[in-house]
């Protein structure tokens, strides 16, 4: 599975299954401060909905672990800018708390659905090169999917804050995932697609 003489060069496959394992573990630390933060001002604002939030932080909890376990036989590490993600999630789960509940959902399911995007570009990618890690992003992305469902279901309407929120939490999660793989998941998402194609 390791290639060792694969360290340089964009388009050792190796290369790109590491930095997969880093940004998504990343991310899911990430969700973590998120739903983290979001129930943390549920439990004063909108106790109804925290235990489908405390749920869905177990989930990524998991996730999060899982992503861990998978580096060590890959030679990946986790990201060097943990902190970040940290700080990132923790302000986005509070901001659209204060923003109300349907604002906490709009953000779950902009979130969710731009991790969806970027996990079937891996899953395409993975799927002959590492069957066992493609088999684990399986696994998480019905669990992301489920996410993405009680999001959706759970908005009373969708007015403007959606047509508004959407797209911008949307593009600060793909801005994280860009700027925690120093660029590369532009890279990633066209080798990606081609690979898939293939
Ligand atoms: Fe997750
Ligand atoms: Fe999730």
């Amino acid at each position: 599975m390791v290639n060792p003489s694969g360290s340089s060069g964009m388009r050792d496959p190796d290369v790109t299954i590491r930095r997969i394992l880093k940004v998504n573990h990343a991310g899911e630390f990430g969700a973590i401060r998120i739903y983290g933060a979001q129930i943390l001002m549920a439990r004063r604002l909108f106790p109804d909905i925290v235990p489908a939030l405390e749920e869905m932080r177990e989930d990524e909890i998991d996730h999060c672990r899982l992503f861990r376990e998978a580096m060590p036989a890959r030679r990946a590490k986790p990201c060097r800018v943990m902190a970040f993600w940290s700080l990132g999630g923790f302000v986005l789960g509070i901001l659209t708390a204060l923003g109300g509940r349907d604002m906490i959902w709009i953000c779950t399911e902009a979130v969710e659905s731009t991790v969806h995007r970027h996990l079937e570009d891996q899953l395409a990618f993975l799927k002959e090169r590492d069957p066992k890690l493609h088999v684990l992003i399986a696994t998480i992305q019905e669990q992301e999917l489920a996410h993405l469902r009680k999001a959706e279901e759970s908005q009373k309407k969708r007015g403007l804050s959606h047509a508004l929120l959407l797209p911008i939490v949307g593009a600060l999660t793909d801005l994280m995932i860009w700027l925690s793989t120093w660029g590369d998941s532009s890279w990633m998402r066209a080798e990606m697609a081609r690979a898939g194609k293939e």
